[in-house]
């Protein structure tokens, strides 16, 4: 194009995919915590892809449930049938959600941001449902991402993911999100009391719109745009209450930390708090097949069941029988390993705990500058002076160095840039398949270290 600097093209493919400027190496096999490309290359996947895998690849029970069901009965739409396999998975899903969600009902999509949809529409059409027509607005958090479809940009603050796309959408409130590293309160107690004027940051938002806010969405662990931050104690619960008080539906946006990630069904059964709406995609399948699920209450069900009698929404592809068999299978694959428990890093002799204890010594290297995480979901970030935590020029895409010198060893970490301000900032998440073993971790551990080293001595 004219007036652009030539820069280095990876032309000649048919697909588009996400980068012209990188070579994306053939993926071909895959097995537990391994994937193979076409060369017979092994990569240790110890990001889980995109935090994806949960399960491990290549388990054969989920793909023969796959193939069953397709055999059976490949698809029905929505508004002619319901299916068998839909319905008792729905019941699986909500008792897997716990008490908070009994008499509740699950609605299927194809992914994370399908799903984020769908809970933006729900909880809409809840208020209208319950007389609050004013209320339309949706609250975020800033260094938030809940999808790629423009309702999901709307609300997600991922700068570089949204900003392009800014004019197409609808402004709503955003507000901060605790993030201990680089605290906005500069508190020295971990958090403790800071969060909560971070939830009354919520709360004033919900006064300032005057009675038009329909709901609050968060990721309680932050995901890829901040990195697997945990939130400080007391902060999702005040935030629980406030949205209860005030009639505004409390989102959870579990698409990264759901299914068993953090080491508990979902993240806010760490903190007791029992959200409206659960959205759930990534680790739901782990991949096996493209899947979301929205995971109502009760009270949000009701509203619409006795008022007017119908969610005006729907994909066709909604509660796709093939998808929903790979769920399935991969719930009770999960629940006869007992992944769940493997992931919580609380729990001594854990596969979480030891990931815990393996990623604790990347702390000294001069270019980490925080270590985070809870569960089998971490975030390493760098800056390039730990005592001030000044982050890398933007330009240097430290993050993307690592990940890169990393996979040329055999190593798939997932790397982010724009934690500070939505602009500098860098970090890998990390997010393993909970069937790896102790001995991946310690490797993968290692060799990250040494990716780490070799991007700092090549900038
Ligand atoms: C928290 C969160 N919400 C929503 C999404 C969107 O999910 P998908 O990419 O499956 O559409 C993502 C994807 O990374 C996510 O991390």
């Amino acid at each position: 194009m004219p007036g652009l600097a030539a820069p280095q093209y990876c032309v000649g493919s048919a697909l588009l995919r996400r980068s012209f400027r990188q070579s994306f190496p053939p993926a071909v096999r895959g097995e537990g915590a391994y994937l193979w490309d076409a060369q017979g290359k092994r990569y240790l996947d110890f990001s889980g892809s995109a935090a994806v895998n949960f399960v491990g690849h290549g388990v054969s029970e989920i793909v023969s449930a796959m193939t069953r069901q397709a055999r059976s009965l490949e698809f029905v739409h929505g508004s002619q049938f319901t299916t068998p396999i839909a319905e008792q998975y729905a019941e699986e899903l909500l008792e897997f959600a716990g008490e908070g969600f009994r008499g509740g009902a699950v609605y299927f999509a194809c992914g994370g941001s399908e799903a984020v949809e769908a809970a933006l529409k729900l909880a809409r059409q809840y208020q209208v449902e319950v007389g609050n027509f004013g209320r339309s607005q949706i609250i975020s958090r800033n260094q938030s991402y809940h999808g790629a479809t423009l309702g999901a940009v709307a609300v997600s603050r991922n700068k570089r993911r949204r900003e392009i796309y800014r004019p197409m959408v609808r402004e709503f409130t955003s507000v901060q999100t605790p993030y201990c590293y680089r605290c906005a309160y500069e508190c020295t107690d971990s958090c403790r009391e800071c969060g909560q004027r971070y939830a009354q940051e919520i709360e004033a938002a919900i006064a300032a719109a005057e009675n038009r806010v329909a709901a609050v969405i968060l990721e309680p662990v932050s995901g890829a745009t901040l990195g697997a931050v945990v939130p400080p104690p007391g902060y999702l619960e005040k935030v629980a209450e406030i949205c209860r008080r005030e009639d505004v539906l409390l989102v959870a946006d579990e698409v990264m930390t759901g299914m068993g990630r953090t080491g508990r069904n979902f993240a806010v059964d760490h903190w007791g708090v029992r959200p409206d709406i659960l959205v759930a995609a990534k680790g739901l399948s782990s991949g096996y097949a493209p899947l979301g699920a929205v995971i109502v209450s009760e009270k949000v069900v009701e509203a619409i069941a006795y008022g007017s009698g119908a969610f005006i929404h729907g994909f066709t592809y909604s509660s796709h029988p093939i998808s929903l068999a790979a769920g399935q299978s991969a719930l009770s694959y999960s629940r006869a390993l007992q992944l769940v428990s493997a992931a919580n890093s609380d729990h001594e002799g854990t596969l979480a705990a030891k990931l815990k204890t393996s990623l604790s010594a990347l702390r000294p290297l001069r270019t980490v500058g925080d270590v985070r995480g809870i569960g089998l979901l971490w975030a390493v970030e760098f800056v390039s002076d730990t005592q001030r935590k000044s982050p890398f020029p933007q330009s240097a895409n430290f993050c993307g160095l690592v990940a890169q010198t990393a996979l040329e060893r055999g190593l798939l970490v997932y790397p982010v840039q724009g934690c500070v301000e939505g602009d500098s900032g860098d970090h890998v998440l990390i997010a393993p398949p909970a069937v790896s073993s102790a001995e991946q971790i310690d490797w993968a551990c290692q060799e990250l270290a040494s990716a780490i080293e070799q991007a700092a001595a090549s900038l």
